[in-house]
Parts: C-alpha cells; sequence; structure tokens
C-alpha cells in the first residue's frame, strides 16, 4: 500500500520521482506527488488520480526542477482520495512522504491541536509532518529519533527538512524501504524495482534505521546516531524484468513468464532427481517431525496453500489447515510446538501475513516462508525459506506468483512424503520429473490464448457467474473466480460442484456462464453429473477438462481442452493459465485497467 521514492544526485529529480513512481504504482493509485528542492526552496506538485494524472497537471503548470526530493503514489487510507489528502504532507520546515499506517494519528492530533497546529488533510500522515515539525530544533537525525518514538503503528518515511537542501532522511519499521546506490547518486523506494534502471546496488534499511542521503554521501544510522555499516547488497533482476517488453499489459506479460519462472524456482531444489530443499533450511530429519501443518496466507497468495493441501495431505497424509491470515491470527489458534506454519507471500510483506507468522512463532511453531520479495519482512523472520524465483509481478493481479507458489508447494509435498515414509525415492524422482515437465506443458497450453479471447467475449456482458469443480479442480476454481473478478468487476462465486445443489443453484437461470473445471479422474463422472444439472437449469457451461473428452450439448457450450498427457495430481498447473487469460481477456474487452484494478493495491501492508 503506496509507495515512496526518494533522490539526491545530478539528475533531473522530478524525472528520477516520475519514473520511480511508475514502477511502484501497483502499491497504491489513488493519488501522486512529488517535492524537490528547487533552488532550496521545496516545491510541491500533487493530484488526485494516477500519475499520469499528476504528469498532465506538471505540464499544464510547470513542473519542479532540481536534483533532490521525495514521491509517493497512494492507496487511500485516511482521507479520501483527494488532492488535499494526497502526499507529501508538510509543516512550515518539514515535508514528508509515508507508507503505512499511524494508529495513533488521533491522539497525537489532539495534542497538536491543542498546542496550535492547523491541519489541512484527514490523513495520519499530516500528523507525523507536524510533529517533527513541532519537535524540529535544528537537528534532523534527533528530530527523527524522538518523533519515532512516538508513533505507534507502521511506517516507511521519506522526509525533507527546508534547511538541509539536497538531503533526503528516511526511516522504516515494519513498512519496507530500501536505499539504492549509484554512481554521486542515491535512491530511496518502497520496492528495489524503482530503481532497477539507475542502480542495482542497495542498502535494505532495517527498523528504526535512518538513512541520510546528500550530494556528497549516503549514511545510514541508529536512533543514537551511530553510524552503521551495513551490506551492499546487489539485485539480481535487471530493468526488463520491471517493464512490459512489447506486451501490452504486465498482467500478461506475467501469465507467458510462467513456463521460466517454474524453471528457475525449481531446478535448482532438485539433486539427482529428488526435491533438495536443505539450501532453505528444510531437512529431511525436520521433515519428519511435523505433525500438523498450517498454510496461512491473503488473497491468491491463500489459494495456492489450497492447492498445497490436497497435495500434501494426498501424498503426505499429514493433516493440512489452509486459513486466511486474517482469521489466523484472531482466532486463537491451536498451534504448538511440533507444528508446521507455512506462510505464502509474493510481496513478503502483507500486514496479516506478517502477523500470523510473529503468532505462529510465538506459539512455538516451526514456520517455513514461501515468497517471492527478496529480503522481504516475511523472508527474513521465518524460520526455514523458500523463495519463488518469479521476478517482480507488477500486475495487480497475481499470476505467475500463483504458479510458482504451487510449484513450491508440490516440491515441498514430494519431499515431505518421502520424509514421512509414506513413499519411496522412485515414486518421488517419478513425481519430481513430472513437476520438471509442467514449464512446457504451460508453454502448450498458452498456445490456445485465442479460445480464451473468443470465451471471454462471451461473457463481458454477464452481471454474475459461477466456477465450479471438485477436488484439486474446485481449488481451482477459487482462483479463477478471485481473477476474474479482481480484474473483470464482474460478480462471481468459486462452489465445490458437489455442494451446489445445497443452496447456490438457485442462483442459475437462462445463460448463467458457468465455468467447470473437471480434470481429476476420480472425480470426472461425479463432476459431469453437476454440470449436467446446472446445464439442465438454462447454465451456460464452459468447460476446462482434458482435450480427449468430448462433451455432449448436455453437458457444455464450449471445452477449453487441456493436454492428455498430465497426471491428475499436477493438473491444476496446467488447468490454471486458460482461467488466468480468461479472466484477464474479460477485462480488456470491458475496457477496464487490467493491471490496475480499482480499489486493490498489490502489496498490503495494512490489516
Ligand atoms: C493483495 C493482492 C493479491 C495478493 C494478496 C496477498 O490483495 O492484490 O494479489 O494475492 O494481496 O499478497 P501477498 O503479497 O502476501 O502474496
Amino acid at each position: 500500500m503506496c509507495g515512496i521514492v526518494g533522490y539526491v544526485g545530478f539528475r533531473d529529480c522530478t524525472d528520477v520521482l516520475m519514473d520511480a513512481l511508475s514502477k511502484l504504482e501497483y502499491r497504491g493509485y489513488d493519488s501522486a506527488g512529488i517535492a524537490v528542492f528547487e533552488n532550496d526552496e521545496i516545491k510541491v506538485a500533487k493530484s488526485k488520480g494516477r500519475l499520469a494524472d499528476l504528469a498532465e497537471k506538471m505540464k499544464k503548470e510547470g513542473k519542479p526542477a532540481g536534483h533532490s526530493g521525495i514521491g509517493h503514489t497512494r492507496w487511500a487510507t485516511h482521507g479520501e482520495p483527494s488532492d488535499i489528502n494526497s502526499h507529501p504532507h508538510s509543516g512550515e520546515r518539514v515535508t514528508i512522504v509515508h507508507n503505512g499506517i499511524i494508529e495513533n494519528y488521533k491522539a497525537l492530533k489532539e495534542f497538536l491541536v491543542k498546542e496550535g497546529c492547523c491541519f489541512k488533510s484527514d490523513t495520519d500522515t499530516e500528523v507525523v509532518a507536524q510533529l517533527l515539525d513541532y519537535y524540529y530544533d535544528g537537528d534532523p537525525i534527533a528530530t527523527i529519533s524522538c518523533v519515532t518514538k512516538e508513533l505507534e503503528g507502521s511506517y516507511a518515511l521519506g522526509v525533507i527538512f527546508a534547511d538541509f537542501p539536497d538531503t533526503v532522511f528516511a526511516i522504516r519499521r515494519e513498512s519496507p524501504l530500501i536505499v539504492g546506490i549509484g554512481d554521486k547518486e542515491s535512491f530511496i523506494a518502497s520496492d528495489v524495482t524503482a530503481i532497477l534502471r539507475y542502480t542495482k546496488n542497495y542498502y535494505l534499511l532495517e527498523h528504526d534505521e535512518i538513512a541520510v542521503l546528500s550530494r556528497y554521501s549516503t549514511s545510514i544510522y541508529d536512533l543514537h546516531y551511530h553510524k552503521l555499516n551495513k551490506e551492499l547488497k546487489t539485485a539480481d533482476w535487471d530493468i526488463s524484468a520491471a517493464e512490459k517488453g512489447g506486451y501490452e499489459h504486465f498482467m500478461l506479460k506475467e501469465i507467458f513468464e510462467q513456463p521460466e519462472a517454474v524453471k528457475t524456482t525449481i531446478t535448482p531444489r532438485i539433486t539427482d532427481g529428488l526435491p533438495d530443499l536443505r539450501e532453505c533450511g528444510i531437512t529431511m530429519e525436520k521433515l519428519a517431525s511435523f505433525k500438523n501443518i498450517f498454510v496461512v496466507a491473503c488473497g491468491t497468495a491463500m489459494h495456492a496453500g489450497v492447492v498445497g493441501r490436497y497435495v500434501i495431505e494426498k501424498l503426505a497424509r499429514i493433516p493440512v489447515n489452509v486459513e486466511i491470515a486474517s482469521e489466523f491470527r484472531y482466532r486463537e489458534p491451536i498451534v504448538s510446538e511440533g507444528d508446521l506454519v507455512i506462510i505464502i507471500s509474493q510481496s513478503g510483506e502483507t500486514a496479516d501475513s506478517l502477523a500470523a507468522l510473529r503468532l505462529a512463532k510465538s506459539l512455538g511453531a516451526e514456520t517455513l516462508a514461501i515468497v517471492n520479495a527478496k529480503g522481504s519482512s516475511i523472508a527474513r523472520e521465518a524460520d526455514m525459506l523458500i523463495y519463488t524465483h518469479a521476478g517482480p509481478e507488477i500486475a495487480v493481479a497475481s499470476t505467475k506468483a500463483y504458479m510458482v507458489q504451487i510449484a513450491v508447494m508440490y516440491l515441498f509435498a514430494f519431499e515431505l512424503a518421502l520424509a514421512k515414509g509414506m513413499t519411496d525415492e522412485a515414486e518421488c524422482r517419478r513425481l519430481t520429473g513430472l513437476l520438471l515437465k509442467t514449464p512446457d506443458i504451460i508453454q502448450d497450453v498458452l498456445k490456445n490464448k485465442k479460445e480464451t479471447q473468443y470465451i471471454a467475449s462471451g461473457l463481458i456482458s454477464a452481471d454474475s457467474l459461477l466456477y465450479i469443480g471438485r477436488g484439486l479442480d474446485y481449488a481451482l476454481s477459487m482462483e479463477g473466480s478471485l481473477k476474474l473478478k479482481e480484474i473483470s468487476y464482474i460478480h462471481s462465486e468459486s462452489y465445490a460442484a458437489g455442494e451446489l445443489k445445497h443452496g447456490t443453484i438457485s442462483l442459475i437461470s437462462d445463460g448463467t456462464p458457468v465455468i467447470a473445471v473437471a480434470t481429476q479422474s476420480n472425480l470426472f463422472d461425479k463432476t459431469i453429473s453437476n454440470i449436467k444439472e446446472v446445464k439442465a437449469r438454462g447454465a451456460k457451461v464452459i468447460l476446462v477438462c482434458r482435450d480427449s473428452y468430448v462433451p455432449d450439448k448436455d453437458v457444455a457450450d464450449y471445452k477449453f481442452g487441456l493436454p492428455d498427457d498430465i497426471e491428475d495430481l499436477l493438473m491444476p498447473m496446467a488447468a490454471v493459465v486458460p482461467l488466468q487469460l480468461i479472466a484477464y481477456y474479460t477485462s480488456v474487452l470491458r475496457g477496464n485497467d487490467v493491471d490496475k484494478p480499482r480499489n486493490l493495491a498489490k502489496s498490503v501492508t495494512v490489516e
């Protein structure tokens, strides 16, 4: 939620900030703003709406010219999206941008109002700006340090002081922030992708560390003004990973990157044909010891956990609970020593998932993070860590991150089954071999994107639709349905096909679209019967099934065929592709902003 950037160097600061913000718009796009030192004076430009609206405004009104400043792209929490509530926010001498939430902002605001401060906006951020101003005594670090002691909540702050031209200060607690180091220039950013065009070298700012970026040097201090020696990291993503590369949207590019992402994630974790997760801190002895598994996550990552549950329970015969993180953390879960809690997260910063991880640790469970963003909070705090190597995912609707998350769940399940003695090496090798073939299979399925375009054209005027399936197909339906509603804004629900007749079937009327997934042989006949039940009531059925099955007219109106030579267990990796593409094209055909759907943000750092 919200992206912040800062720059000090020799380039046109406004251009750098705008470019860097364009890489962070996935974090929120309710408003955008920048503050730049122009001839030693702070100039602010901000606007409700997208970054493009701010660019347009600056075209008309002129853009700040200088070589240092801060910028922000907002996902509104406190105060509606408006020009006034847009960041940066200023006191008399201090201007800031903020990502996070100040939980005690009301009490602080009351105090400041009593002290005579006037507020312009409804935001929690302005309270921080005013508080900095209130305490400012000419020593920025001492002031920041003193103010942050009063703040409760999460923040990554970019701060400039009117009397310290060409210097940017930054501090974080909970919300992510990196400090980029270039040649005679430095940056702050919520995410390293924002600065890849300029440098790959960066420091990960830890909680309560203060960065000072000036023309001549960049230093990092603790709250007591001790200078810190930190390890300079190098990003292994390059700028092309964060650009569209000829695709119309990031989402489409990311769907097409899936074969490569799976290959890069899986291949290095296989030794002699068997899963090998030792570099992730996972040993066979440890795996053998777990009694229960909990998978805790949000959104799409949680859906990857649902696929994982079916696979782990089938192969390793260990009970798996899959939980939404925001529920798990508040329901006093019965988790203890000997249990494993797996947290799945693309960003590694989702507030509820991070809190769930901390709770699980405090209850004595071992924790395993499956995370895409390197160095993120969840990655750093978990006992064991499997990075998914999907590269940056920019589109708000997650696709390739989901694909690699399920690929990791398979690999993990295979090794767990072996460790638990529920399978032998030969079978484990066979399954691992099949997993290694999935990138080619996904590639094949992608060739049929035209068909999904056709299917989407029949959905664009629907008010509502259903996704149905059984077993792994039901797990997959959940993700298909979420994808569609996220970006097409058409209401949809996923339902276990066998449960429909207990209520939901009453929603079916003439022409109601139903996307039925039927890839599991042991459940196939049962699913087909359920499909016939909706078809008989007027549903327009799109069936996703194996190529060799030819549906009768009383089963489906349209079939999307998947390669026949995939084992049932691995079918989700192929079957999710048409569901992603159907959602994508439906959104495109409805004229929506596919990569930045309304009301959403990719990285949800508030609970
Ligand atoms: C947001 C995003 C989803 C994502 C979820 C969890 O809601 O829009 O795409 O699945 O957060 O995010 P995470 O980074 O933890 O996977």
